[in-house]
């Protein structure tokens, strides 16, 4: 049996207000998702790639892709909210896989690997799981500009990609979030449908790239050579 990976990279990018979807902004002379890309492909888990594209963005990203040497790469295109760019993506897996990653473009400095844990636990029988960090901040509930409550951050994760699922379960909990409110991971749609979730250790260098703070950090990153090891928690 194969690993796929799916990859959604259809957003618009807006909080990073460069005026292009931001899988294709540039990093380091190369686009976000050629990063992430490159590091899904050394972890040598993945068989099978499916990107799914900006509307219209197609022949753009097969071209940025063409000297990546993907094995069975497939680009789709993408839909309005992050959840219909992930079915969309699923529709277009082959029968063969025993595993579906589902890895943001935009955490494009996930080491390889945070992919090998993930597979390994799917393989080794969970049905979904997903790569978390402790949260440093402190973190409270509010309405409005009142805080309500302070949540004990000890009891919370900060959840990050790529999710690993059994194909079946992942399909079927799609189709029955079809039309609900927009799920913001793909492991939440299966806890609604009472399927347990495992953890495996996340990586700091998975943060998602979503404001342009966040593009310094990645550029700092790959200009500065090691990256020290996350402290004991
Ligand atoms: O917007 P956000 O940062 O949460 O997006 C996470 C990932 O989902 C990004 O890689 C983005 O390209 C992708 N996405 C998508 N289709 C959308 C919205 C977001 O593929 N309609």
């Amino acid at each position: 049996m194969r690993s796929a990976l799916v990859v959604p990279a259809a957003g618009r990018g807006d909080r990073l207000g460069l005026g292009r979807p931001k899988a294709l902004v540039d990093l380091a002379g190369r686009p976000l998702l050629v990063h992430a890309l490159e590091r899904a492909r050394a972890s040598g888990v993945v068989d099978v790639v499916v990107v799914v594209a900006p509307p219209d963005g197609c022949e753009v990203v097969r071209s940025a892709l063409a000297g990546l040497d993907l094995p069975d790469l497939r680009v789709v295109e993408g839909g309005r909210e992050r959840q219909d760019s992930v079915r969309a993506g699923l529709v277009a897996l082959p029968d063969d896989v025993d595993v579906v990653l589902v890895h943001d473009a935009a955490r494009c400095l996930t080491p390889p690997g945070v992919f090998t844990a993930v597979v390994a636990a799917v393989r080794a029988g969970a049905v979904a799981v997903v790569p978390v960090l402790p949260v440093s901040d402190t973190v409270k509930r509010v309405a409005g500009d009142v805080v309500v409550e302070t949540v004990d951050r000890r009891e919370l994760a900060a959840v990050q990609t790529p999710q690993g699922f059994a194909p079946g379960p992942l399909l079927r909990a799609h189709e029955a979030a079809a039309g609900a409110a927009p799920a913001t991971d793909d492991a939440g749609m299966l806890e609604a449908l009472g399927h347990p979730v495992r953890t495996v250790p996340g990586d700091d260098l998975a943060f998602k790239v979503t404001r342009p703070l966040d593009l310094v950090l990645a550029e700092a990153v790959l200009a500065g050579g090691p990256v020290p090891a996350r402290a004991a928690r």
